[in-house]
């Protein structure tokens, strides 16, 4: 909480009979500097009070008015008689506040050049742990989309709990199990080389993968074999899991490759694999809690109390599933990790899964069970329809990565072409369009790719943010002094310069935000905000001139500005060129 909400809290406090929490989520920004700086509601009061809200309205400015004018509330700022609220008006049903705004800009721009790195964050979540499953990509099969979109939302929100303090477990639940291991090992046996094994990539094992499903139309007795191979593989033989950890080696190299592009990282990668020698026992414990059924010679449980499909445990066939060993992994993971909140990012397809997961987990005792949130989120697609490349035919997440770099390297060899360490910032711009395209949008929603939208400087993109920071960067090394906080914070007073520092004051509470409802979106959204706020300013005033006093107290402000536009771009997992 700022100074000046903590004040309007402590004067409403008093004056009602609201809690202080309670009013602090009322407080509003008025959409217009002319209205006020805050703005109270006075709807829930009318309840009590049993009076029209703007009765209360008129009446409670009347009394704080008072108040602040006695020079009656606590104030670190006691200026002119006042303590930084300069008056209190009613308009309409709405109590407005307005405050000093040379004491505000001061407490913004001293507090961002104080905690410059560190600006945003905060302590709500120091000693507890929590776990995020996210990217979590299937063995033998490319990265898809959606597992892109999962690993730049799961890498936004780590950063974002990071930032507050929490202990954060970051881990990829890697599809490595399964009977499809069965089917791959029994194509590999037949149509694999043995001899250029090692040259195998995934769209190898692909290509074995489909040959299997083809093959075995005409020929049943392969998906016996391949139930033989599976079962094998989950008794621990040797010859079946040499095999498999050739599969695995093949595609982590692939997806190593692709989240070094992206700069994700993993605390963990711990598959479903892992937890083929727990499911015995969380079966067991199951059958125990009377919760499992034999229904058509599988193992479920009834879930139709709860209005959904049973989940399934095991197969006929003895197989165990996927929510089996999700199952087992949660119990593993609070054991392991003691977690205060475990947050799964998978595509809002799995909806059903996780929530008889959850379910299950409930059934068993696990009253940590509502301590466990699925965030899903939609579809990403491709303006032009399909995710197709130059040649036509299915675009790979690399290449769509790699012709992200291509283009920003374009464009930025026709507007700079002397920029120094060009690669490098076409890299960092390419990675960060995709990146800022992915999270911009609410994560419920679906993304509709545009290449010329997403690489564009002027849109609401990843570029047009990260090339106002440079510009922000080239502002200051043309100045070439020290920035201070010793300035005459009168001069900041026009309104674009006010608009902007109260947006710079938000960015805490944005990230909050964000971590609350779990939605990078909100950082993008925030970040567009102050890129418009500073265009704003910046085109209606010169920042260095000859007037000594206004040039450093305007230069204070571009650097708290470029320092927030650069905390929000880390957080989203993008980096900051200082030039480009
Ligand atoms: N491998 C799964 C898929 O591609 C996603 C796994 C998500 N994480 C989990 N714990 N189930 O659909």
């Amino acid at each position: 909480m700022n100074y000046f909400i903590k004040a309007i809290v402590s004067l409403l406090k008093e004056k009602t009979n609201l809690q202080e929490d309670e009013i602090e989520k009322l407080i509003e920004i008025p959409p217009d500097l002319k209205m006020g700086d805050y703005a109270f509601p006075c709807y829930n009061l009318s309840k009590t009070l049993k009076k029209p809200p703007n009765i209360i309205a008129t009446e409670l400015s009347k009394t704080l008015q008072a108040t602040i004018n006695e020079n009656l509330l606590e104030s670190p700022f006691k200026k002119g008689g006042l303590s930084g609220i300069t008056e209190i008006k009613a308009i309409g049903p709405y109590l407005n506040f307005f405050v000093d705004k040379a004491i505000f800009s001061e407490m913004v721009l001293k507090k961002v050049s104080k905690e410059r790195d560190r600006y945003g964050s905060g302590n709500i979540g120091l000693g507890k742990p929590v776990v995020i499953d996210y990217s979590s990509p299937n063995i033998a099969k490319h990265l898809a989309v959606h597992h892109l979109r999962s690993a730049l939302i799961g890498n936004a929100i780590y950063n974002v709990y990071k930032t507050l303090g929490y202990q954060c477990v970051g881990i990829n639940h890697l599809g490595d199990w399964g009977t499809q291991f069965g089917q791959l090992i029994a194509a590999y046996k037949k149509w694999g080389n043995e001899n250029a094994h090692e040259s195998y990539t995934v769209t190898d094992l692909n290509n074995l993968y489909v040959k299997f499903h083809q093959e075995a139309e005409k020929n049943p007795v392969l998906e016996d074999e391949a139930r033989e191979w599976f079962k094998k593989l989950e008794a621990g033989d040797t010859e079946a899991k040499e095999f498999w950890q050739r599969f695995k080696d093949i595609s982590l190299k692939e997806f190593h490759k692709i989240y070094d592009m992206l700069g994700i990282h993993f605390d963990a990668f711990i598959g479903e694999s892992f937890y083929n020698t727990m499911v015995e026992d969380t079966i067991a414990r199951i059958k125990g809690k009377g919760l499992a059924k034999v229904s058509e010679q599988a193992l479920i449980v009834d879930l139709e109390p709860y209005n959904m499909p049973p989940c399934l445990l095991r197969k006929k066939d003895d197989a165990t599933l996927y929510a089996t060993r999700d199952i087992a992994a949660a119990e593993y993971r609070k054991k392991t990790h003691d977690f205060d909140k475990m947050i799964y990012v998978v595509g809002s397809e799995q909806k059903l899964h996780f929530k008889q997961v959850f379910k299950v987990l409930e059934l068993m005792g696990d009253d940590w069970a509502n301590h466990c949130v699925h965030v899903d989120f939609g579809l990403m697609k491709f303006k032009d329809g399909k995710m197709s490349t130059r040649k036509g035919k299915v675009v790979l997440l690399e290449d769509l990565l790699i012709d992200a770099v291509e283009r920003i390297g374009k464009i930025i060899e026709e507007k700079n072409p002397s920029l120094e360490n060009k690669d490098v910032v076409a890299n960092e711009v390419g990675i960060g369009a995709v990146i800022f395209a992915d999270l911009c949008t609410k994560r419920n929603k679906d993304v509709v790719f545009d290449w010329d939208e997403v690489l564009n400087f002027e849109g609401e993109t990843g570029p047009y943010v990260q090339y106002t920071h440079a510009r922000l960067c080239s502002i200051l090394r043309k100045y070439g002094k020290p920035v201070t906080t010793d300035i005459n914070y009168e001069l900041l007073s026009e309104d674009e310069a006010i608009i902007l520092i109260k947006n710079l004051g938000r960015f805490p509470s944005v990230i909050l935000k964000a971590a609350e409802l779990y939605e990078p979106s909100l950082i993008c959204n925030y970040l567009i905000d102050v890129c418009g706020n500073l265009n704003r300013f910046y085109n209606a005033h010169r920042v260095l001139s000859d007037d000594e006093e206004l040039t450093k107290s305007r230069i204070l402000l571009v650097d708290a500005t470029r320092q927030v536009i650069k905390n929000g771009i880390n957080i989203l997992g993008m980096h900051a060129p200082e030039q480009m």
